[in-house]
């Protein structure tokens, strides 16, 4: 019945900052025993390699959690900058970690990151975008950060193609195909991205990997993410 109820109503329950955080406050106990399940570190590496870091690149990883996805950035440069916006996933994160170095972290919101235009050469966000209840603002956020030139890759679930497990999935949070990736993309001011399915062994198709450009000279697409932020 809770299902049916959360079914019918456009956003699935946990596409909602306060009862995401509150998610996190609980699941992050246990996030990297389960995190193996669905996002593997072949995954991750497949990932990385779209990204194509060079190792004086400075990255930022939104939505950072426990740092699996910053784990394997650090692979591949020195300057990461991870951002979350629950302190619970970030405090498994300092354990690693440490708080401020190697990596810088941030408490905030995927959709009004608090950095200035092209303070970064990539941006990365690996099982995060489920959880915006307005994915293309912070897409648009991903992409002002990102300095011209620059790329953006988001790992995020893809939607499942049996119809009772498309309507459990749409009832929890955002699952998406290549047309939805698209019109996320395109509404958030890209022009430029491919997608890649992915997935671990068993489970070959479960994560959407898009890996978007940003325009090296100035941006013919800003009025798109200013008509994102008029018409809300
Ligand atoms: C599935 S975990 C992914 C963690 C990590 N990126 C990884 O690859 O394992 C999703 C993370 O997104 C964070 N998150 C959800 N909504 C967010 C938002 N609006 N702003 C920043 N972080 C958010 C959650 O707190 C959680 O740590």
């Amino acid at each position: 019945m809770i299902l049916q109820t959360v079914a019918s109503s456009e956003m699935g329950i946990l596409e909602n900052k306060d009862r995401a955080r509150l998610f996190y406050k609980y699941l992050s106990t246990v996030y990297d025993q389960v995190n193996p399940f669905f996002w593997t570190e072949e995954m991750r590496t497949d990932a990385l390699d779209l990204l194509d870091v060079d190792e004086t690149d400075r990255v930022l990883d939104v939505g950072c959690g426990t740092g699996f996805g910053t784990t394997g950035l650090l692979e591949r440069t020195e300057a990461v900058h991870g951002l979350d916006q629950s302190v619970h996933q970030m405090e498994k994160a300092w354990e690693k970690f440490g708080k401020y170095d190697p990596v810088r972290f941030y408490q905030g919101d995927a959709e009004n990151l608090p950095f200035a235009d092209g303070a970064f050469d990539h941006v990365w966000s690996s099982g995060s975008i489920e959880y915006w209840p307005h994915p293309e603002r912070a897409l648009a956020e991903l992409k002002r950060v990102t300095k011209p030139g620059g790329r953006v890759l988001v790992v995020g679930p893809n939607y499942p193609k049996n119809s009772l497990k498309a309507r459990v999935a749409d009832a929890i949070m955002l699952f998406y195909g290549e047309d939805e990736a698209d019109r996320m993309f395109a509404d958030a001011g890209f022009a430029e991205w491919d997608h890649h399915i992915m997935g671990p062994p068993r489970n070959t198709d479960v994560a959407i990997t898009t890996i978007a450009r940003v325009p090296a000279s100035s941006d013919p697409t800003a009025t798109a993410s200013q008509r994102i932020a008029e018409t809300d």
